[in-house]
């Protein structure tokens, strides 16, 4: 039976693609860990090598997909060497153990490895300039897998929202304080959710199609419009302030400088054939509204 161990297996992430494997219980064995134990999750801090490596010379996995990261943005300008820990050493570790064992490597990454200054959508080939400690250290953990792991999938997403801590969730939070919410408008992506990723590498999977690939949902919008459609799924008379980036960093000045544009094509998708899409972002918000309020 093929072994699949997942790493941050309690975030956003883990979650999913844990539902995702649910669906064919059976014929996958799923390892769940996580920096803290839980019921079903052993404990597996991805930054001790040893820990690493034993918990993979001892389950002997066929796929590891990397769902842990530090991924609070603006605690990682505060604490960078908490952020490497986390985001580089830990996908280093993975890599290894990976190596030595023959197994797939999924590691998760971000459209925060670009600044955002580019005009057009970022895909697979163009090189990484980061503008934040998150950037910078989980352009880190990248660099780390390609070079120390043969079978390994890099997979870029963006405006991530699941089971977790994610801006949908602080969008609702506020709006039981106040009326009015400043939202960016000056800043685009693509809001994807956690299911969708998790069907992607679910896709990608048994494949042997090694490399980076951008994995966000179709279509774009900036934080304010993202919001707005918060509020009218959720039947919320809550207003959107529209505020730039600017007037953002003056009312948060120690927040992380984020990218402008954080759109990202899909390019490796279509290159492979096989036509996997993910879906518009509308459409699979609709879907995560109605499946979770
Ligand atoms: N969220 C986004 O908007 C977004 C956007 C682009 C890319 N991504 C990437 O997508 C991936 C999944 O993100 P997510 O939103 O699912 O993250 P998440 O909800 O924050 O979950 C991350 C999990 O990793 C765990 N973790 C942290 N440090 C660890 C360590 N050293 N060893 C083992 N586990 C550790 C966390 O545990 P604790 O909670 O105990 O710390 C948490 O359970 C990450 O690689 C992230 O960088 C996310």
């Amino acid at each position: 039976m093929k072994k699949i161990l997942i790493t941050g297996a309690n975030g956003q992430l883990g979650r999913a693609i844990r539902k995702e494997y649910q669906k064919e219980s059976g014929s996958v064995h799923v390892i769940l860990t996580d920096m803290t134990e839980s019921e079903n999750i052993s404990k597996l801090d991805i930054s001790s090598l040893d820990a690493v490596m034993s918990q993979v010379a001892d389950q002997r996995p066929d796929v590891i997909i990397n769902c842990a990261a530090y991924t609070n943005v603006d605690g990682c300008e505060k604490d960078e060497d908490m952020a490497y820990r986390a985001n580089a050493i830990g996908p280093r570790n993975l890599a290894i153990a990976a190596e030595k064992t023959g197994a797939k490597l999924f590691h998760i990454s971000t459209d925060y490895v670009f600044s955002g200054t580019a005009d057009k959508a970022y895909d697979e080939f163009d090189i990484p300039d980061p503008i934040s400690a998150y950037g910078r250290t989980k352009y880190a953990g990248e660099q780390f897998v390609r070079d120390l792991c043969t079978r390994f999938f890099i997979m870029r997403t963006a405006w991530l929202y699941g089971d977790g801590i994610n801006f949908y969730r602080k969008m609702m939070e506020l709006s039981e304080k106040t009326d009015k919410i400043g939202v960016v408008e000056d800043q685009f992506g693509s809001p994807t959710s956690s299911s969708e990723l998790a069907r992607a590498i679910r896709y990608l999977e048994p494949r042997d199609e090694y490399g980076v690939y951008n994995a966000t949902c179709e279509g774009q919008c900036s934080w304010a419009d993202f919001a707005e459609r918060i509020f009218k799924k959720c039947n919320k008379s809550t207003k959107v302030e529209r505020i730039t980036s600017y007037e953002y960093k003056n009312r948060f000045p120690l927040s992380a400088s984020r990218p402008k544009n954080s759109v990202l094509d899909n390019r490796m998708f279509r290159l492979i054939g096989g036509g996997f899409v993910m879906k518009d972002w509308k459409e699979a918000f609709d879907e995560y509204i109605k499946e979770n309020v």
